[in-house]
């Protein structure tokens, strides 16, 4: 662990306070002394600080209106407050209004660096539930990962062989395929799972912002570098770094993060500490790594060291056959999310889901029926719910439409296209002429016209009449 954290502490200038800071700076802490409120309040807007020990008397509005004041700059911080003498009733104020402890003047040292271990174990433990709440249960389980193509199969095989181990693994594939979900639930189920799961977008930040990230940076290591930070690496210490869109990472930093693979320690900007860590590396990217390499934008030996195990996770329309899966467990999701009373997915429905292209995978799908759930005022999604997946990614359908047709070179005959295409979406839309008329981009009365035109007939036309 770092250094064991950052405290304040108000009260007028006495022995006592210098003693008191003494004694915390002892322990590890690094402490800021203030004889007033105002100054520590701006202190505090400045530094992230995990703990305030301050004179009642001493705060502006006297400490309730200070607990509950809204810039929220004491969210992350744990109150301790002291006063000599107080009613019981105010002393209750406080506790109420978010105070974590109370102590009573005089106080002895020891007795109070005790409370204050205390204090900072609470908001420690307060802290680390509200993530594994966030992060562990809610997204990063194999149980929330569904699939049974042969394809999955195969992903889940190997995941099974490769997840308890310490193995270095990189997962590729499309956007949208669950490559963040897999990461994580591999952390989740390894033996590292009691610590952190880190995640760092490689995208996101660059060059010395990247590395301050990745390895942390001393106090004044650059302009703006106010104080010391710790960096993912040593935040993942017995745990799992999670290194998203690692192909977006400049070849600088490539260069120092295989070396920190190879070595297992490094340092902080600006310091000379050598810090060792044991991290387990997990890394996704949805760009193929082999061309980046080839255009010399991505080091070939971090690749060896990343890529151990390469998990592939295939695109969507690929295992077409986990499409109505996904699509029925996205229906319950977002039903219980939004309290309707959608169990299902018409056949119809979900066959009109499998022609899709999914250039979004599975996160493309996910909004889908998020969406139709949103809008249905039925039981069950139908495929006059989907309709507005029209005129979504109209460029997908034409690359769809690119693809579907070769003229072959004896050329074909139009009118036969167009009865087969007729037909085959009227089976589709279950026969219903107003769905199969929007699914291809014409009027109800174009549509019943073309019908006719072709002498096209079907049972249950003739029942509903
Ligand atoms: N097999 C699956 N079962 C259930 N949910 C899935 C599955 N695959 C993906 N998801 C969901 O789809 C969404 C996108 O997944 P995720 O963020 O893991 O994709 P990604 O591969 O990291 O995409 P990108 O490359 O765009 O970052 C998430 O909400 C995830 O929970
Ligand atoms: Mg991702």
């Amino acid at each position: 662990m770092g250094p064991a954290g950052q405290i304040i502490i108000v009260d007028r200038k006495s022995r006592i306070r210098q003693e008191t800071a003494a004694a915390l700076r002892e322990l590890g802490f690094q402490v800021d002394e203030f004889d007033c409120g105002e100054a520590a309040r701006a202190q505090l807007k400045k530094i992230s600080c995990q703990l305030l020990l301050a004179e009642v008397s001493l705060l502006p509005g006297g400490g309730v209106e200070f607990l509950l004041g809204e810039d929220a700059i004491l969210s992350s911080t744990a109150v301790v407050l002291m006063a000599s003498a107080i009613s019981v009733d105010d002393v209750a104020a406080l506790m109420r209004a978010g105070a974590a402890d109370f102590i009573q003047r005089p106080y002895g040292i020891e007795e109070l660096c005790l409370r204050i271990e205390k204090a900072l174990k609470v908001r420690f433990y307060e802290h680390e539930i509200t993530y594994l709440r966030h992060e562990r249960n809610v997204i990063y389980r194999f149980d929330n990962f569904i699939g049974e193509s042969a394809a999955i199969k195969q992903v889940f095989a190997l995941l099974n062989k490769v997840s308890a181990s310490n193995a270095s693994i990189l997962i590729s594939g499309e956007t949208g395929t669950g490559k963040e979900l897999v990461a994580g639930a591999i952390h989740y189920s390894s033996p590292r799972a009691a610590k952190s799961f880190i995640k760092v977008n490689c995208a996101a930040l660059h060059d010395n912002l990247l590395e301050s990230e990745l390895f942390g940076h001393e106090k004044g290591a650059y302009t703006g570098a106010s104080r010391q930070r710790i960096g993912r690496f040593e935040q993942a210490d017995r745990g799992t770094l999670f290194l998203d869109e690692i192909g977006d990472m400049s070849l600088g930093t490539q260069a120092k993060l295989l070396r920190v693979l190879q070595e297992k320690e490094f340092e902080r900007l600006g310091g000379d500490k050598t810090i060792k860590v044991d991290a387990r590396i997990i890394s996704a990217s949805n760009k193929d790594l082999a061309r980046i390499i080839r255009e010399g934008n991505f080091r070939e030996d971090l690749f060896y060291r990343i890529n151990v195990i390469n998990v592939h996770i295939p695109p969507l329309r690929e295992r077409r056959e986990d499409i109505p899966l996904l699509a029925e467990f996205f229906i319950r999701k977002f039903a219980a999310d939004l309290k309707k009373n959608i169990s299902s997915l018409h056949p119809d429905a979900a066959r009109f889901l499998q022609k899709h292209h999914w250039s979004g995978n599975v996160r493309e799908l996910q909004n889908c029926i998020e969406r139709a759930v949103l809008m249905s005022d039925g039981s069950e999604i139908m495929v006059s719910d989907l309709m507005f997946m029209r005129d979504l990614n109209s460029s997908d359908a034409s690359a769809e439409t690119s693809a579907m047709f070769k003229i072959p070179p004896q050329g074909l005959k139009l009118d036969a296209v167009e009865r087969a295409l007729i037909v085959e979406t009227l089976e589709v839309c279950n026969w219903v002429q107003k769905d199969a008329a929007a699914m291809l981009g014409i009027s109800k009365r174009v549509m019943n016209y073309k019908v006719k035109q072709l002498g096209l007939a079907n049972a249950r036309w003739l029942k509903n009449k």
